[in-house]
Formats: structure tokens, sequence, C-alpha cells
């Protein structure tokens, strides 16, 4: 195995030797999201952390034959799995039960995610940082503010992953037109919660749905969660399909390390687009490169309508992402 050292002197090059961190690995979507990066050839070195139970998941997981190495570590091993980390990604945190916002999560998880913020900025301050602990809009910012405090903040190297609302899209678009959804790509905006999520449905092919069949499916995609949540009856919410996302979005982040081009993936990052209206984060289209975020694309032409969800996402945004710098104020 390379030594970090090793690995960080030609990572940003030709790299193909990379070391991802799972922090809360042994949940629902940290089980089967570490599968699934098992399963990427650019994973060299996984490090599976959680509170209990990641050096089970780990040894379960390296009886996978691919090319890399697994390590379980527990509560106090969390220095060692994050050391020489090129990502992490963090899926530690309680989900929702029906009759819950995804902000009813931030009393729980704000101080979960500053915790581990504070850890990742000690030991891993270079890593790319995926961010999939609910309520995303807050949480990125928590850990920003983290980051600020300790001086490691990289805009760049820091995501809030909202890669689920695009899959969700993709496949209920084609459920609507009768369509592959390995082919509809939909461009999602704004947030990851309820109307903060912004499908651009006028940027695919479907822009002339009627009126009633589009706000339909507009709605579906924005409360998708909700659906799975409901199902799963008060035993979480979406893990597999949430672990096939992150491992996706983790996936093109390292592409983009690795300096392959044309990687680009919606997700909710430190965003020039509406900074001088007070949003500081938005999701919007991201092309990632050796830096982490390489550019933060504009919206593009949106419709009449559009404009106006848009304009109502950034209105709940700034309060999200208030009340997540706020907490790191009033709790550091
Ligand atoms: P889960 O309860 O099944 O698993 C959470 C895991 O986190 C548990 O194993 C727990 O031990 C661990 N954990 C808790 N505190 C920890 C800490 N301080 N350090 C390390 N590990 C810790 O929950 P889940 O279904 O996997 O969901 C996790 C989070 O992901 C929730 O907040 C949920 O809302 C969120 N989520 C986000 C998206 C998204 O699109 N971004 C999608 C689905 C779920
Ligand atoms: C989702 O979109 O499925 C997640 O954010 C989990 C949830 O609470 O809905």
């Amino acid at each position: 195995m390379l030594s970090s050292i090793a690995k960080r002197s030609f990572s940003s090059s030709s790299a193909s030797a990379y070391k991802v961190a799972v922090l809360g690995a042994n949940g629902g979507i940290g089980q089967p999201l570490s599968l699934l990066l098992k399963l990427n050839h650019k994973v060299t070195d996984l490090a599976l952390y959680d509170l209990r139970g990641a050096p089970g998941v780990a040894a379960d997981v390296s009886h996978v034959p691919t090319n890399s190495t697994v390590k379980g570590y527990e509560p106090e091993g969390l220095q060692d799995a994050l050391t020489g980390s090129d990502v992490v990604v963090i899926p530690a945190g309680v989900p929702r039960k029906p009759g819950m916002t995804r902000d009813d999560l931030f009393n729980t998880n704000a101080s979960i995610v500053r915790d581990l913020a504070k850890a990742v900025a000690d030991y891993a301050p270079k890593a790319a940082v995926c961010i999939i602990s609910n309520p995303v809009n807050s949480t990125v910012p928590i850990v920003a503010e983290v980051f600020k405090s300790k001086g490691t903040y990289d805009p760049k190297k820091l995501f809030g992953v909202t890669t689920l609302d695009v899959l969700r899209a993709s496949r209920f678009v084609s459920e609507v037109a009768g369509t592959n959804p390995t082919n509809e790509r939909v461009t999602v905006v704004g947030g990851h919660s309820g109307i903060t999520i912004v499908p651009l449905l006028s940027q695919t092919n479907h822009k002339n749905l009627d009126e009633e069949t589009r706000d339909k499916l507009i709605h579906r995609i924005q409360f998708g969660g909700d659906e799975v949540v409901q199902a799963k009856n008060g035993a979480g919410s979406a893990t597999l399909s949430m672990a096939q996302a992150g491992a996706r979005f983790a996936g093109s982040v390292l592409n983009g390390l690795a300096g392959e081009s044309d990687i680009t993936e919606p997700t909710f990052v430190d965003s020039p687009l509406f900074k001088d209206e007070g949003v500081d984060f938005f999701s919007s289209k991201v092309t990632l490169g050796v830096e982490g975020v390489k550019t933060v694309h504009a919206l593009g032409e949106l419709s009449s309508h559009e404009e106006a969800l848009v304009q109502e996402a950034k209105d709940t945004l700034i309060k999200n992402i208030q009340k997540g710098v706020e907490f790191v104020k009033q709790n550091p």
C-alpha cells in the first residue's frame, strides 16, 4: 500500500490510488455505500468508521475481490480512519420518521456533523468532503463554519450530496414520458428539501408537458423522500437509492481529482450564483476537477415557472443556511 505522502505527491495528476473514508459506515446508507465504494477501482484504501459496528461491515465488504484494502474503525480510531483520506463521505446521523421534515433532524444531526467536521479539519484537512447527513441545506454550512474556525476551509472541497434528487428526477420523468431513465438527465438545482429542490424540466426534452402533469412531476421530485419515509413506516428513509447516489457522487469527485475531463454533477456548494442576494450555498451543475470544484455553472435559461420556483427556494435556503451558521456560532 502506498504511504499517504507518496499518494499525495502524485494524486493531483495521474492519480490511481485514493483513500476514501465513510463516517457512519454501519448505517442504512453507510453499509451499501461502503459496498459500492469497494467496487470503485479508483478506491485503493477504504476506511469505514462508525460509533458502532464498522469493523464488522469492513470484514464483510473486504471479501469482495477488488484491489483495495478495507479497514473498520471504532470511535477511538477516528484519527486513523481520516488520516490520508482524499475523500470523506459523511452519512452519519439520524433519519426521518413519518410526519417529520428534514429540518426536524437538525437538533440531533447538527452536533454530530459539527463534531465529525472538527475531526476532518484536524486529520484530513485537504480531503474533499461529501455531506449526506440531513438537513443538507444546514449541515453543509455547519461544516463550512467549523472549517473556517479551524483555518482549513476550502470552498472547492465541500459538497452537499443532492444526487438522489437527480436520480429521482431521471426515474420519475421516464415514468411519465415512457422513456428509458438511463437516458434521462435532469439538472436539479437549489437545495435538498421540499420546495428548495428545483428540477429544470424546461432544459430537457419534456418542456411541453401539460401544466398539471408538469406540476405533479415537480412535486413528486421535490417530495420523493417522503414516499420512502412513509413506505418504511418508521424504519428510516431512503438508504439503497441513496447509497447508489452517494457512490455515484463520490465516484465523480474521484474522477475529477484524477484529472478526467467533463465530470459534471449538480451539488450543493459554496456558490457565487446568488451570493449578492444572501444565498451563500446553492446547488447547480458543477464541473469537478483536480482541486474539487472547477466551475460552478449558471442555471442557464429558465421558464418563468422555474424562475418563480428558484426564487421560492432561495428564500427558504437563506433561512436554512443561516440556521447552520448560527448553530456553530452558538455551539462552537
Ligand atoms: P441510520 O440511522 O441507518 O445510520 C446512521 C449511522 O450513523 C448509524 O450507523 C450511526 O451509528 C451512525 N452515527 C451516528 N452518529 C455518529 C457519529 N457521531 N459518528 C459516526 N457515526 C455516527 O441512518 P441512514 O438511513 O443511514 O441516514 C443517515 C443520514 O443520511 C440521515 O441524516 C438521513 O436523513 C440522511 N439522508 C440524506 C440523503 C441525501 O439525499 N442527502 C438521503 C437519505 C438520507
Ligand atoms: C431523501 O431525500 O430521501 C433523504 O433526504 C431522506 C429523507 O429524509 O427524505
